[in-house]
């Protein structure tokens, strides 16, 4: 049986370790070794490490790969992606390198507003309340001037605070509505700061008129939403259907039909959806990851986006007009490229500095990027040759890993599945072959 702990956060790293290790483990220095060769050499290093989040015991290692020759508004980048998935950087690799050839991805910046709210209940009049907000609203905004003011001269700040009636869902629930102009910095903080603020003045100056103050305002919570639909990005590729001749195996024009009815399908089948959008996030993640910022919330939002219409659906389209076949994205992404973990980790300043330090917009149309050239690179090898032929191919090296194959053997079973099928069984089976 496990035993609950208590003051664990307030044990020195070596003391965690040490109840970890006695309470969960049978080979106690196995354990600790595996714990420690996975800390860095470097004292302040690994000290970073340790403080970005509580209880820290060691780090978790990700590959960090790139994928060269993306060229995106006639620029070219080599995007760094951060994923353990084997076939990924391949995938978008080879996507860059096909659209390179063909005018690269074009990609603009649609709006970048973030949102928050602040959820309170009132058990007055609306017409009352809604004079009371009238009032105090430049009183809100004035009041988070301290907060606001760097915002405010670079550019960004507060947009706007509505006032939103929510009782004909949950009886006396009101929200402030607030939008925001971050500008490079994702803006969690600045946005939940701001709120907080808002949420303070609105209740304590309620206290001064006669209209509201005995109606109980009462704070529920203030928190930014990861719901960005008004923080948008597209990103496109187009060429003429005869220029998707890559492959001698496929007419251009069947291929564009096969590759347009895949995105259909993901259109109006949720289970295909789901999928396709996993693909495309195997793209975004990583850069997003790569670069420091908040996959979690990239994803939920994005997800939300998905389902917007009232049914979960693609989040890329594909098109073939006059000859031209299209396929683009639409997705909202609140990143940053100040503030947070990009200018503290060594891999994400690393990240940005080799897409050139990008401003917020510029990383949103590179991520988006990254999300179509993974979704193409996908629905190229589902309509073409299957999955499983380039996934495999990928999966070798990870299955000769689990077989402690040695660089020798590794070299002739990798020269072997060149012209050979891969498949777990028939992996293991040349392994043992090579060893008898
Ligand atoms: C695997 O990680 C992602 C795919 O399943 C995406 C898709 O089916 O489009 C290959």
């Amino acid at each position: 049986m496990s035993k609950s702990i208590s003051g664990f956060s307030k044990l020195s790293k070596s003391k965690k370790i040490d109840w970890i290790v006695n309470t969960y483990f049978s080979k106690k220095e196995d354990t600790k070794t595996i714990i420690k060769q996975y800390w860095n050499s470097n004292e302040k290093l690994q000290q970073l490490h340790d403080e970005f989040i509580e209880n820290t015991i060691t780090n978790y290692y990700l590959p960090l790969g790139v994928a060269p020759n993306f060229l995106i508004n006639n620029q070219l980048y080599t995007i760094p992606m951060a994923i353990e998935e084997s076939s990924v950087v391949a995938a978008a690799s080879k996507a860059a390198k096909f659209w390179l050839d063909r005018g690269g991805f074009k990609a603009n910046v649609i709006s970048t507003k973030k949102i928050g709210q602040v959820h309170f209940t009132y058990n007055g009049n609306f017409d009352l309340l809604k004079a009371y907000f009238n009032y105090i609203k430049p009183q809100l905004i004035f009041n988070a001037k301290p907060i606001t003011k760097n915002m405010e001269k670079r550019g960004g700040g507060i947009l706007d605070i509505k006032l939103i009636d929510k009782t004909s869902s949950i009886a006396n629930y009101y929200q402030l509505h607030a939008t925001f102009e971050t500008l490079d910095a994702m803006g969690a903080n600045f946005i939940n700061s701001c709120l907080e603020s808002f949420a303070d003045t609105f209740k304590t100056q309620a206290k001064y008129f006669d209209d509201v103050k005995d109606s109980n305002i009462d704070i529920i919570m203030s928190i930014l939403s990861n719901y960005v639909p008004e923080c948008l990005v597209r990103a496109e590729v187009s060429c003429k259907v005869e220029e998707l001749n890559e492959d001698d195996n496929i007419f251009p024009q069947d291929f564009a039909d096969k590759f347009i009815q895949a995105v259909q399908i993901a259109e109006i089948e949720p289970y295909r959806a789901v999928t396709h959008n996993k693909g495309i996030m195997n793209g975004i993640d990583a850069v997003v990851l790569a670069t420091g910022n908040d996959f979690r919330a990239v994803e939920a939002g994005v997800h939300a986006y998905a389902s917007r219409n009232g049914s979960y659906s693609s989040l890329t389209h594909a098109c073939v007009d006059n000859g031209v076949f299209k396929f683009w994205i639409e997705i909202p992404l609140a990143l940053g490229t100040v503030g947070g973990l990009t200018g503290l980790h060594p891999l994400v300043k690393l990240s940005l500095e080799m897409l050139n330090k990008p401003s917020a917009k510029e990383l949103m149309m590179i991520v988006a990027v990254a999300g179509l050239a993974q979704n193409f690179a996908a629905l190229k090898s589902l309509t073409t040759t299957g999955i499983q032929q380039g996934h495999m191919k990928m999966h070798l090296m990870n299955i000769l890993n689990q077989f402690n194959a040695s660089d020798y053997e590794k070299n002739i079973l990798i020269e072997h599945f060149k012209t050979n099928v891969v498949t777990h069984s028939a992996v293991v089976e040349a392994i043992e072959n090579l060893r008898r």
